[in-house]
């Protein structure tokens, strides 16, 4: 992937970097960043002139800190166009992409899948969804749409929200990925640029990708969208469509704030981008906190995708694409080409559950609430030198390893879930999240197990980062430096 970073912008991110001797500690930032992704693989970094002048340093250590950085591997010249960022081992070196639940083992804690048990109201839900069916047995039972009592129910939803909907703009999917793949199929040719966060949620990357888009890439900093980096992007690589997860974004638990949406979707709509938002999360508010106003009121070309899975309970498998109504004919012809509708039973399942919801989630938020604070707690006190932001809603937490990088072709991120799961717990590492590598130095720990399970799954991370990090120490030694690989 092509872009470039400017000299500005690197300079705000090496902000501070160590000066003993200057060149080193400039190249080690440099290292970090490009192998965390905040410096995405494949950019063109600032020539040397440039980056002097920002940085205020002598040329000679911007020079020397770029050899270094390139006899590191994580930059290569290119004859007469400048030093360009890479990651050893290439995008390969991200073991697995997709995010894949887990079967149910039960000695491994499986961490992988940020999803949290069902709810008791659900088991309540189908029962009485049992005795409404007998009403639908008389018709095909096929529903491309929906069910129409459940179009409106979640158009209200979106009317409670400050976002006035008509049911017809409603289509009931099986989950909000499946939500992404019809829009996908409907609104990107092959060619299309569509840009995707990083980190960002890998499987909603893929099913873009796999519908022909070329994705093209804006970073989001574990502290905040930057959201002037991200109008440059746009300018810079004028994609078709934008997916963007602006309510507790998985991994890192951002929620953008009301001024921030007004802002993001004027950039968009500057660009004649459509945005694809996916709202997955947006019921996991945990601190009772009143969201700000959904990005479709921003945004009216907005494409919305949402789910029962976070809020419910992801064996429902019950979602929803609400979309201008210009639009849902060419997306209902897109969605029969990949499958005929939800089950009735589970719609109606989620129809009873929508009827009274908030008790519900009330309970499930409580839950969550005391599951994130115990994995804060214990991760804080087992493994203090390790960073991450406590987010105000959604399922996980974003974590940024510590100390040296992982073996030579090897990420951190990546050295410590496999040794975790040599341990017992299975979590995702940080390249997951990017689709172009790099990320290396994060793992993402979701809170959606049990407090008792959560406390052993704290324990087995950090058996198996005192192995990780043991395994390490004598080669960052023999190195002279803290380097990420
Ligand atoms: C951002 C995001 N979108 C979509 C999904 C998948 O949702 P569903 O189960 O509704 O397909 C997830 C699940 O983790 C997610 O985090």
């Amino acid at each position: 992937m092509d872009r470039s970073i400017s000299a500005r912008r690197v300079a705000t991110l090496v902000d501070g970097f160590d000066r003993c001797p200057a060149y080193a500690g400039l190249a080690d930032a440099l290292v970090l960043l490009i192998g965390d992704g905040r410096i995405a693989a494949g950019a063109r970094l600032p020539s040397e002139r440039e980056l002097t002048e920002a940085l205020r340093v002598s040329r000679t250590t911007v020079t020397r800190a770029y050899a270094a950085v390139r006899d590191s591997g994580y930059a290569e010249a290119r004859r007469g166009s400048g030093t360009y960022t890479r990651v050893p081992g290439g995008p390969s070196r991200a073991h697995d992409r997709a995010l894949l639940p887990g079967q149910d083992d039960r000695d491994a804690i499986d961490l992988n899948c940020a999803a949290p048990f069902a709810p008791p109201q659900i088991a309540t839900a189908y029962a009485e969804a049992a005795t409404m069916l007998p009403a639908y047995l008389g018709g095909h039972g096929y529903f491309p749409a929906g069910l129409p009592e459940l179009q409106a129910a979640i158009a209200a939803l979106y009317d409670a929200r400050g976002l006035p909907t008509d049911p017809a703009q409603v289509m009931v999917t099986p989950g909000a990925l499946s939500g992404v793949s019809i829009v996908a199929q409907a609104l990107t040719g092959r060619g299309d640029r569509v840009l995707v966060d990083v980190p960002g949620y890998p499987n909603a990357a893929e099913r873009l990708r796999s519908a022909g888009a070329r994705l093209v890439t804006t970073e989001v900093d574990p502290d905040g969208w930057d959201l002037d980096a991200t109008a440059a992007r746009l300018r810079q690589v004028t994609p078709r469509l934008a997916y963007l997860i602006p309510d507790f974004h998985n991994p890192t638990g951002l929620l953008m704030s009301d001024e921030e949406r007004e802002r993001y979707a004027a950039d968009l709509r500057r660009g004649h981008v459509t945005p694809i938002v996916d709202e997955s999360h947006v019921m996991l508010a945990l601190e009772g906190q009143e969201l700000p106003r959904p990005f479709a009121a921003h945004a009216p070309d907005a494409v919305t995708v949402g789910s029962t899975s976070k809020g419910f309970w992801g064996g429902l498998r019950v979602g929803w694409v609400r979309a201008p109504l210009g639009l849902m004919e060419q997306l209902t012809r897109a969605r029969v080409t990949l499958d005929l509708g939800v089950p009735v039973m589970e719609q109606l399942a989620v129809l009873r559950l929508l009827t009274d919801h908030e008790p519900i989630l009330r309970e499930h938020r409580a839950h969550l609430r005391e599951q994130r604070d115990a994995l804060v707690a214990g991760l804080g006190a087992a493994l203090p030198g390790w960073r991450f932001r406590v987010p105000a809603g959604g399922l996980s937490l974003w974590c940024e390893l510590p100390g040296p990088g992982g073996g030579p072709g090897r990420g951190l991120g990546i050295a410590l879930a496999e040794e975790a799961e040599r341990h017992g717990v299975i979590i995702a590492p940080g390249p997951v999240f990017a689709p172009d590598g790099g990320l290396d130095r994060f793992v993402r720990v979701p809170y959606t197990r049990r407090v008792e399970e959560l406390d052993r799954a704290v324990a087995r991370i950090a058996a198996a980062w005192e192995v990780v990090t043991a395994r390490q120490a004598p080669a960052s030694r023999s190195a002279g430096r803290v380097m990420v690989a």
